[in-house]
This record gives C-alpha cells, structure tokens and sequence, in this order.
C-alpha cells in the first residue's frame, strides 16, 4: 500500500492513515498552537495528573512516570524562558507539547496519551484555564467594590439629582448612587461563583467521547487537580462548551454594568453637568483641539463592552449546529473565551484605579439637584402625612409647579402662603420637606437614599466583602 513519506519531524501522530501530507493552506487554516499555547501550562498540570493516576492503574511504570514529571518540568521551564520549539506543524498546543516530551523524554513521553484524546485533553485545559481566570475575576471584582465603597464613604451625603429619562427626578445622595453599582458588581460576583460551579469539573477520562477500556481512575485525576468531581457522561464531557458560554454570559453583564457607569461618567464630565473632574491619568488629549481633555478611557470601556458581548454570541452559535460529540468547530471556542477574558479583566483593573482619580464637585451636584423641582415629591408626600389622598396631593403639587414655573422660580422658593393656595394642608414645617437635606434625610427606610442610611449600608457591604 503506497504511504508518503513523512518529512523528517513533521508526520503527525495521526498521520498514519493517511496517504499525503495535509496542504501548508490546510496546515496553516487548522493550526490552533498560535492561539491555545496560552493553556501550556494547564495542559502540563493536567498531563501530571494524568501520567500519576496511569501509574497508579500500573498502565505505566515509575520510571515511566519519573521521565514523564521530568520532561514535563523542563518543557514547562523552557516555555516560561520562551525558548520553547514552538511550531505549526504540530497543529496544537497539545501535540507540541507532547512531541517535545517525547524527545526529552524517549519512550515514556509515547506512554502518556494512553487512555485519554486531544478532545477531553483541551476540554480540561479550558476549564483550568477558565477556572483560574473567574479566579482572578472575582478578585478584580472585589478590589472594584472596594474602591467603590471608599467614593461612597466619601459622598454619604452628597446630594445630587436623580434621573428618569435622563430628566431630573428626585433627588439622591451620590454615595447611594455609587451603592447602585455596587449592588450590581455583587450579583456578578454571585453569578461567576456559581458559573465557577460548573467549570470545575473533570472532563478526563471521556477519551474522544466514548471512554477507555483502561481501567482509569477518574477521580484521583480530578482530585489531584482540584476539581469538584468529574463530568458525568463522557459524550458531553468533550463536546459541550456552555461552561464557556455561560462565563462569557457572566463577563458581558459585568462588562454591561462598567459601560452603563462609564456612560455616566462621560456625561458627568461633561461641562454641560459638571459633575466631576477625571484625574488627567485617565484622560487623553486631542491631536487638534489643544484644550481637549476626554475621557477616553470610560469610552473605552463602554465600547469593549460591544466585544464581550460579540464573543458571547460568537460562541452560542459555534455550539449550535453540532452534533454530538466533539466536532473541530469547538477550537474555535479559544479566541473569544481568551479575549472576553482578557478585555474583562483589564476593564475591571482599569475602571477600579479611574475610580480613584474621581474628583467631585459638591456645588454642582447640589445646584443641579435644585433645578427640575426635584423635591416636587417630596411636598406631595408631605400632605400625604397630613392626610391628603395621595392623587389629589399630586394634583395639587402639579398645580403649584406650574404656579412657579409661571413666575420662573422653583417650587422650593414658593412662600408657605403660596403654596396654600394650592394645598391647604400646608402648615409652616413646609419648607424643611422641599430642602435637599430634608429630600434626602426623609428617605431613611432600607435600601433608601439618607446619608445615615447609605453609612449603614456601608457598613453592612465591607462586611460582606470580608
Ligand atoms: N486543537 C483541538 C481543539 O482545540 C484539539 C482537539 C483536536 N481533536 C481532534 N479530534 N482533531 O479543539
């Protein structure tokens, strides 16, 4: 039967069916090492685990496995030096890995892929890799929280207006603002312990999909490497990515929650608001405009948020025409998860140090909070307590805004007597319901705006990032 022959050193280890060499077009369209060499050192860990429980089955011996641990360690120190042989005729991170072992190591290096396949092979690397990165997430997502409970304590009783439609609504303390968002970063880190969950669990063992007739111990492996157990059919071991789905789900609405406040930030800066003053650390200038300061890196954000979730959808629809079990398709899961990882990452380490270059302006917040009569509310709720039905209140507020508006001042400057008119059960104690302070301070209930409130919440957040 005629076989071609193998350039020297560049036969793959499948190459044996095979007649002639793939094209260098195809070589090249289905190398996958320029990418997955990221999971190097994943794909080591997990090749230990691996040659240990082999030896520990007797499929291999000591000195097998002792040459295994040895080539592996100097494979590992010389990809750490850079001076590792990476190349693309080996295809993957795997076969690079193991062809350089094979040389360091002779013939225990052809022992270790006894009982296992490159498909549950880079499914556990992908899992490694990602249970270490929401590792790191989640530490990013605290030191963010952290940072903004510190411009939360700082602003417990700064007032500012709070919007509906972008149109000025009530008004709110901007540490209860800045709590908002620290609500929303707790829940993403709620969601990404428990997508944690499901990461860790151990695809070794299903082989290609069907398993090994070896007599494997799935368990010892996944022990050895941490995992919380083992998955539990071997077909959905290898050819199911949700777990990457599900962290790129995670990521987008972190990344979702940084863009909204960068939105805000945008517009704080802006001088038509004022808000806030971004430390020029954070901000870049025009190549034209010699006054421009912007703040480029909040706009970053806010558009890096449009990758993660593209990479989302990217791998939602890889997954869905794939027949069970492994399809090649699945290694174009690398490149979105590693991004969306990546972009989270420095997002988080970047929004969390912006926040500390956060200048505020009091006087603005609080002569903006004055304007739009905010404290309209306010006033409706205080006839309310003097017994009012609440419809007729808002009727008679509404009223006595238009009252002032016709006289172009805001319904905080109406006099007791004016307001009166329009609400008879009005009394003098009026006035302290339509100040900002007392706006703010009479919101006190839980989850409420009030400075005392905001401080108790606080309080109660440091403890439940401790
Ligand atoms: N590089 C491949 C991937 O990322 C490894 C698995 C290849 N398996 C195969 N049967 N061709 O998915």
């Amino acid at each position: 039967m005629a076989t071609y022959e193998k350039p020297d050193g560049k036969a793959k280890p499948w190459s044996g069916r095979f007649t002639e060499p793939a094209t260098d077009l195809v070589r090249r369209y289905t190398a996958s090492v320029g990418f997955d060499r990221r999971l190097a050192e994943h794909d080591i860990e997990a090749s230990v685990a691996h040659a240990r429980m082999l030896q520990a089955i007797g499929v291999i011996g000591k000195s097998d496995l002792a040459a295994i641990e040895k080539g592996l360690a100097q494979v590992r120190a010389e990809i750490r030096a850079g001076a590792f042989p990476w190349s693309e005729a080996h295809e993957d991170v795997h076969l690079n890995i193991e062809r350089r072992l094979t040389e360091l190591a002779g013939e225990a290096g052809k022992r270790l892929h006894a009982g296992r396949s490159r498909n549950d092979q880079v499914a556990t690397d992908t899992r490694l890799y990602l249970r270490a990165a929401i590792d790191q997430s989640q530490a990013l997502v605290k030191a963010l929280q952290r940072a903004l409970l510190d411009l939360a304590e700082a602003h417990a009783d700064t007032v500012m207006p709070g919007h509906t439609h972008l149109q000025v609504a009530q008004p709110v303390t901007f540490g209860h603002h800045l709590l908002a968002y620290f609500e929303m970063l707790a829940r993403d880190a709620q969601r990404l312990a428990d997508c944690r969950k499901r990461v860790n669990r151990l695809p070794l063992g299903a082989a290609a999909l069907a398993g090994t007739s070896l007599p494997i111990d799935r368990l010892m492996v996944a022990k050895e490497l941490g995992f919380d157990g083992v998955c539990e059919n071997s077909i959905d071991a290898v050819s199911d990515r949700d777990f990457a789905i599900e962290f790129c789900a995670c990521a987008a609405l972190v990344m979702t929650h940084l863009s909204r406040f960068c939105e805000e930030i945008v517009l704080w800066m802006s001088p038509r608001f004022g808000f806030i003053e971004l430390a020029d650390r954070f901000c870049t200038g025009s190549s034209i405009m010699p006054q421009k300061k912007n703040p480029d890196v909040a706009e970053l954000v806010r558009g890096k948020t449009g990758r993660v979730n593209g990479h989302l959808v990217a791998l939602l629809t890889l997954m869905k025409g794939q027949p069970l079990a492994y399809n090649r398709d699945n290694q174009e899961d690398k490149e979105p998860l590693f991004d969306a990882v990546d972009t989270l990452t420095m997002s988080l380490a970047v929004f969390a140090e912006m926040l500390s270059g956060i200048k505020v302006n009091r006087e603005a917040m609080e002569s903006a909070a004055r304007q739009g009569h905010a404290t309209a509310t306010d006033l409706a709720e205080y006839l309310v307590k003097k017994g009012v039905p609440f419809r007729e209140a808002h009727e008679a507020v509404a009223q006595a805004v238009r009252y002032a508006e016709s006289r172009g001042r805001s319904l905080a400057e109406l006099k007791p007597a004016e307001l009166q008119r329009f609400a008879p059960a009005a009394a003098r104690d009026v006035h302290a319901a339509l100040t900002l302070e007392g706006s703010v301070n009479s919101r006190s209930h839980l989850g409420g705006t009030a400075p005392a409130r905001v401080k108790a919440a606080i309080a109660k957040a440091r403890k439940s990032l401790a």
